[in-house]
């Protein structure tokens, strides 16, 4: 057909010169991690407004952050995040409503339905007060062990398995628009970890507990074996969640560095329910892995070659 023909002659989609913009072309977001006190820094502040078309608190949506004291809310930081954010026209994920790390020490030292009332109001306060302004929460991070059991936390061991539930069940009452997620990590593929997961994903699906999303943090390094990595985000996807790549970052350098990025951000771009990838961090001198320089940006930022690896693969090359 003749309309059909002249399709064949129309000029191919330009391809973008940014992680967001190319990112963009196929519907998915790019982000970073920020942490707020270096927004000051000009060249902290380009490269993020010019790359990035998300973001994610590093430190400052955690509970240690958000409440300091039982019931004694502190957003000031993560408000300035969230407006800085909204100016620019980037969307946020938050990080994190519930997890075993960076707990504020009255929280570590409650039992029982103590503890669980002081995890609901935590949820409740939080995600009610950046609801709407919100596109996913990771409401819970990090239960799992290696083997597939339940982390030893006090969260399990106060509350027991319904722990998990109970938070995105509050989540979802706190605000009902963001995606609600579990993240983890040592997910790169199948393995008993990311199986574990996989059953309870499956098994909140079929009992309508909400959970709209699964963040596989992807905290890899030069030589890590991704052969499942696609195959296991599939897996997820197919249960009917969104999977997104929540804090990447990848130790090393040169080609091994470039290819591990490549690969994870083609594995996203095969999964359709495959929405967005997040960098746990914009430079390599902030970084929580600075020793193993493993982010898209270098001290200077200055795009290294792993930055070109990602971009060429957002275009499709
Ligand atoms: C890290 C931050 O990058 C550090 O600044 C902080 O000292 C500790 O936490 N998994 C997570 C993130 O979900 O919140 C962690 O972030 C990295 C591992």
């Amino acid at each position: 057909m003749a309309a059909a023909a002249v399709l064949t002659f129309a000029p191919s989609a330009h391809a973008a010169d940014t992680l967001g913009g190319s990112a963009a072309q196929s519907g998915r977001y790019f982000g970073a991690a920020v942490a707020e006190q270096h927004l000051g820094e000009a060249g902290y502040e380009s490269t993020l407004n010019r790359e990035f078309s998300s973001v994610v608190a590093e430190n400052s949506m955690k509970w240690d952050a958000t409440e300091p004291a039982p019931n004694q809310f502190n957003f000031s930081a993560g408000d300035r995040l969230v407006a800085y954010a909204q100016q620019r026209g980037k969307t946020v994920r938050g990080h994190t409503l519930v997890w075993h790390a960076q707990q504020p020490g009255w929280v570590q030292g409650l039992t029982g339905d103590a503890l669980r009332q002081a995890m609901r109001n935590h949820i409740t306060k939080v995600a009610g007060h950046y609801a709407g302004k919100i596109d996913s929460w990771d409401v819970v991070n990090e239960a799992f062990e290696w083997d597939g059991s339940r982390r030893q936390s006090n969260l399990q061991r106060q509350l027991g398995d319904g722990w998990i539930e109970d938070a995105f069940r509050t989540a979802k009452a706190a605000d009902p628009k963001a995606k609600l997620c579990y993240n983890d990590y040592g997910t790169d593929g199948i393995n008993a970890k990311s199986d574990a997961i996989y059953r309870m994903v499956r098994d909140f699906k079929a009992r309508g507990v909400p959970i709209d999303c699964v963040g596989f943090q992807s905290h890899l390094d030069y030589n890590s074996n991704l052969s499942t990595y696609r195959q296991n985000l599939q897996r997820f996807a197919d249960l009917g969640v969104h999977v997104q790549i929540t804090e990447l970052d990848v130790g090393g350098w040169g080609n091994d560095q470039t290819n591990v990025y490549r690969q994870v951000t083609q594995a996203c771009l095969a999964v359709s329910r495959c929405n967005g990838i997040t960098v746990w961090g914009v430079t390599d001198k902030y970084s929580w892995r600075s020793d193993v320089t493993p982010l898209l940006f270098d001290g200077n930022y200055q795009k290294k070659q792993a930055y070109g690896g990602v971009l060429a693969a957002l275009n499709g090359a």
